[in-house]
């Protein structure tokens, strides 16, 4: 495995980049604005292919990376789903699994901090963002935070992990770098409470300031959206009412760009076929399933996904590669269960 723990010194924020050789997917955990350039180096010299960035909750501290890193490498951008942004490409919920090609991380969600906060666990390490710090635990009095919420987390889910078990936070304002879960019960001086209410009371009375950044990150971070307005003026969007009109006909293919949980869980337009976000380059380029198959028969294509981001970026993706009558479902599967469009499992 292909493991990068990156720092950003201004915001003391920890980035992680994951991927598993063989066709060099990756995936980076709570990237950084400022740092976004490095990011793309690092995964370039490495010769690796960002597929997810992810964040573990609404940061405010520091702009997160993932609307420029979407921007550049048309990435798929991934929150929890109790998240507040406007738009991600990909929500998760607790029990799903985050995947790469050869790396799949368990979802845990474990507010407390936020209430938007997930940990992502995998055989020997978790990504606990700011949750459970290296001899700390994060704040609970902004955004939602709740003292007695981040107990149960980290009691009753971060800490019935293997002590073994390495730690990986989103932050650490003192060089530390990983723990273990047997260190932090251990020694980590917060979790050495008797209950719920001393923990709470602990929590209270730490006074801190608010974060410098936190005006400017939190609204920032609330919007980084896709704005799918500019792939609609061109033409290349339909409404969910319209794509109701279009199925069944003759002249359109539905290819739904969701991965196989989200099919699973949220339903399927019937008569769609499924083809994985990222395999999307290699098939609709000359040659590609897609582009002969829109060559052949003279049908549109039509993509949809979750939210309407995976597709408007497949929708470029497509037209760059000379598929002209590729269009998407503008807000994807939710604007298509709003207007009532009927789903199969
Ligand atoms: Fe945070």
């Amino acid at each position: 495995m292909i493991f990068r723990q990156l720092f950003d010194s201004v915001s003391g924020t920890y980035t992680y980049l994951l991927a598993s050789r063989r066709g060099g997917e990756a995936l980076i955990i709570d990237p950084v604005l400022e740092k976004v350039d490095r990011y793309i180096q690092l995964v370039n010299e490495l010769d690796l292919k960002l597929v997810k960035a992810v964040d573990t909750h609404l940061h405010a501290d520091h702009v997160t990376g993932l609307g420029a890193l979407r921007d550049r490498t048309r990435c798929i951008t991934v929150m929890g789903e109790r998240s507040k942004v406007d738009v991600v490409s990909m929500r998760l919920s607790e029990s799903d699994k985050l995947t790469i090609e050869g790396v799949a991380l368990d979802v845990l969600y474990t507010p407390g901090h936020t209430d938007d906060s997930y940990s992502f666990a995998m055989r020997d390490r978790v990504f606990t963002g700011d949750t459970l710090l290296i001899r700390g635990t994060g704040r609970t009095d902004f955004q939602n935070g709740d003292a007695r919420a981040q107990y149960d987390s980290i009691f009753n889910k971060l800490l019935r992990l293997p002590d073994e078990t390495m730690i990986f936070p989103a932050h650490d304002y003192k060089g530390e770098t990983v723990s273990t879960i047997g260190e932090e019960k251990a020694f980590n001086p917060r979790l050495q409470v008797k209950s719920v209410d001393e923990y709470a009371e602990l929590m209270s009375n730490l006074n801190l300031p608010n974060p410098k950044m936190m005006d400017v990150a939190v609204p920032a971070n609330m919007r980084v959206g896709l704005p799918q307005d500019e792939i609609a003026r061109r033409g290349w969007a339909v409404s969910a009412a319209q794509a109701m009109a279009l199925i069944g006909g003759p002249d359109v293919t539905l290819v739904d760009l969701r991965e196989r949980t989200e099919r699973e869980k949220h339903g399927i337009i019937p008569g769609s076929l499924h083809a994985l976000y990222p395999d999307l380059a290699a098939i609709v380029r000359p040659g590609g399933m897609l582009h002969e198959l829109a060559r052949a028969t003279g049908k549109r294509i039509v993509f949809y996904c979750a939210v309407g981001e995976r597709s408007a970026m497949a929708v470029q993706t497509a037209q760059d590669a000379g598929l002209a009558s590729a269009c998407h479902i503008q807000g994807g599967i939710d604007a298509w269960k709003n207007a009532d469009g009927p789903l199969t499992r």
